[in-house]
């Protein structure tokens, strides 16, 4: 099994980060491997709109985006962790969101369908300091129609309040427990 874990927290050993690793500790221990991308690592241009991927799917920017469509192409769970800054996604991960729109151009409109599709599942990872009722949804909806472009269902998340300090969430050995099963979860058929 293909599994993508993508941290778009620029802080490394952040809270984000401390999650995924324990996804990626339940993913090992169903005997399993995940590749773990630090997105704020990667050289990615913003899309400027163009149009250019509506007309043949690709998209004008040669950077580190080439490597990750077919990471993403050829992976069948995606989980996206991501804090939240100002209701939304961190700008790295809507950075990376914005460029798979040449994705979605392959779908909605080039008619490019993957025929596994439905195995292909998503998941959210996010942490927010304050614990406002819809501190996640904005979100929350970025990376569903983000998963939707890259053909993945949103299958499920992990959203933790009240967490901001660097490091806040090893306090949080119930969360940190949660991680570690959602990881067993997504190796399941
Ligand atoms: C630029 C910026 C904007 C933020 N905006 C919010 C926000 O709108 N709501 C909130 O609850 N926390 C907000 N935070 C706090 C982070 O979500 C919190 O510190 C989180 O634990 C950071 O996760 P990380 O360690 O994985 O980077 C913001 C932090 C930064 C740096």
């Amino acid at each position: 099994m293909n599994i993508l874990l993508l941290n778009g927290s620029p802080r490394q050993g952040g809270n984000t980060d401390l999650l995924l690793e324990q996804v990626a500790q339940g993913i090992h221990q169903a005997g399993f491997r995940a590749e773990h991308i630090h997105l704020a690592q990667q050289t990615i241009h913003p899309c400027i709109g163009c149009g250019q991927c509506e007309k043949n799917g690709q998209c004008i920017f040669e950077d580190d985006m080439v490597a990750l469509y077919e990471k993403i192409d050829r992976a069948s769970r995606i989980v996206i962790g991501s804090p939240i800054y100002f209701y939304g996604v961190t700008a790295q991960t809507k950075i990376f969101i914005d460029r798979c729109q040449a994705l979605w151009s392959r779908k909605y409109l080039l008619g490019a369908i993957k025929p596994e599709r439905e195995r292909r599942r998503g998941y959210f990872i996010s942490v927010a300091a304050t614990d406002g009722g819809k501190i996640f949804e904005g979100a929350k909806l970025t990376v569903r129609y983000g998963f939707d472009a890259m053909e993945f269902s949103y299958n499920g998340e992990l959203l933790v309040k009240g967490v901001d300090a660097k490091g806040d969430i090893l306090k949080r050995a119930y969360s940190l427990k949660q991680a570690q099963q959602l990881g067993v979860e997504i190796c399941q058929k």
